[in-house]
């Protein structure tokens, strides 16, 4: 924080959201590479090869005609500030986001998820996040996901152990 950037605005910024493009992963590998990023989200640190070469099964898939995966770059006044996307695991639709850290708390997460449910036609549709992180439960269930389960997991390839909750949208 401390930037131009993450001071708040009165005015509420114009987001849009577009598909993802190869041009976009190395600053979308600068958001997540941030220790506040990840302690947020209470997730592992990824390498720049592995987080490049998860875009790179994404952009393939797409090539090929896959629709399973939808990920969507989030532009806030024209500037790349997240992403946010759905992918289908263990036969739940699962959404996710997340946003340089500059850009929090502007209200942009929530925009862009209402922006993003239109998009995205299936439903249940499913998020989870760590119990501590109040600003993404707050995004979802201001857009009318509800919290389904309250559980402790154990460290995964992606996650910290974390206290997690699962939230639905019917
Ligand atoms: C979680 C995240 C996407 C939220 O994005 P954001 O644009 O800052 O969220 P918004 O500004 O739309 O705020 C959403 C709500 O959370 C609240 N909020 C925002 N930051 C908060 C914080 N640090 N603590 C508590 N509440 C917070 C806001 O006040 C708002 O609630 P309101 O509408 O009732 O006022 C963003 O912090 C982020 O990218 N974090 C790192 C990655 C991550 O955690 N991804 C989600 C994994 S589940």
């Amino acid at each position: 924080m401390g930037t131009m950037c993450s001071k708040p605005t009165a005015r509420p910024h114009d987001v849009i959201l577009r598909d993802a493009q190869p041009a976009d992963v190395p600053i979308l590998f600068a958001f997540e590479n941030d220790p506040a990023w990840r302690e947020m989200a209470m997730v592992k640190h990824r390498s720049a090869a592995v987080f490049h070469a998860a875009w790179a099964k994404i952009f393939q898939g797409w090539a090929a005609g896959a629709t399973d995966v939808v990920q969507k770059v989030i532009l806030a006044d024209g500037e790349t500030c997240g992403t946010i996307g759905c992918h289908l695991q263990g036969g739940r639709h699962i959404v996710g986001y997340g946003l340089g850290q500059s850009y929090w708390g502007r209200g942009i997460a929530s925009r862009a998820l209402e922006l993003f449910l239109p998009e995205v036609p299936q439903r249940p549709l499913y998020a989870t996040a760590a119990a501590t992180n109040i600003a993404s439960i707050r995004v979802l269930t201001k857009h009318g996901f509800t919290i389904v389960e309250a559980r402790s997991v154990l460290e995964s390839a992606r996650c910290l152990p974390r206290d997690e909750l699962t939230l639905m949208l019917a």
